[in-house]
């Protein structure tokens, strides 16, 4: 009798036992049948695929125009041709030291082969002799004093034997790159290194720190009253 009775008992536990199991792990890893997947899955259309959804049946698609992506920069406005606006054109961003090195990766990446890690202009590319073009020398007088934003529009649209960046380098990228060359020239006899400060003219009297694209919350709220 009391044999049964702790066989009883026993297996009541060792079942209280299994049951705490499943309820701690495996009813999570489990995740149940699916009775009918194509409800309870949506299709999804693959990249280059036949899409019936939009008229011209692409499933590949561009972000809708005008969108900005998360934690990017807002468009530039700045116009092809316009030179201009080039010599003006500039940025509110600040880099931090880091900042600056990436810029320097980047610089190294998309530039060096032609402008050369020094930024003397004599890059693997040129040096070998396959690109007859000269790179721009960033130590020579004639790109000393350059605007940041003349730079800028020759990284977003090229010029002459040189490609536009713009594809490969958003827009904070562009200018992390620029403040490395600009922090490098001052280091070479260029203006002291501030990007978007560095924008005056030699000969402008009254130096304007704040000629910057983007313009500020506070002036906006000044402008308002
Ligand atoms: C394939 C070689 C090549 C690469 C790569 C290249 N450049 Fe250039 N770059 C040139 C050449 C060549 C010129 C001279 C263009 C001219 O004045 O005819 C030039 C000129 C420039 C100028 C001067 C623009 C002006 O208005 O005179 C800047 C600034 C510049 N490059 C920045 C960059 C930056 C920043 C990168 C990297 C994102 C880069 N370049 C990558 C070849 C290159």
């Amino acid at each position: 009798m009391n044999k049964t009775k702790s066989i009883v008992v026993a297996s009541l536990m060792a079942g209280l036992g299994l049951t705490a199991c499943n309820q701690n792990g495996e009813k999570h890893r489990n995740p149940g049948r699916t009775y009918a997947p194509d409800m309870v899955y949506s299709r999804a259309y693959d990249a280059y695929t036949y899409n019936p959804v939009f008229a011209d049946s692409q499933s590949s698609r561009l972000p809708v125009p005008g969108t900005v992506a998360r934690g990017h920069e807002l468009p530039d406005h700045l116009k092809e041709g316009d030179t201009t606006a080039y010599k003006t054109f500039t940025t509110n961003l600040r880099f931090s030291d880091d900042e600056l090195k990436e810029g320097k990766r980047l610089f190294d990446i998309y530039c060096g082969i032609c402008h050369g890690q020094k930024l003397d202009g004599q890059g693997p590319l040129f040096a070998s002799g396959k690109f007859a073009s000269m790179p721009a020398n960033f130590k020579d007088a004639k790109y000393l004093h350059m605007p940041v934003g003349q730079m800028y529009a020759a990284v977003k649209f090229g010029k002459n034997a040189m490609g536009s960046y713009s594809s490969q380098l958003d827009i904070k990228q562009r200018w992390q790159v620029i403040a490395y060359i600009k922090k490098v020239q001052s280091e070479n006899g260029g203006a002291p290194f501030a990007l978007g400060i560095n924008n005056v003219p030699a000969n402008s009297s009254t130096p304007k720190a704040d000629s910057s694209s983007v313009q500020k919350t506070s002036d906006v709220a000044k402008a308002s009253h």
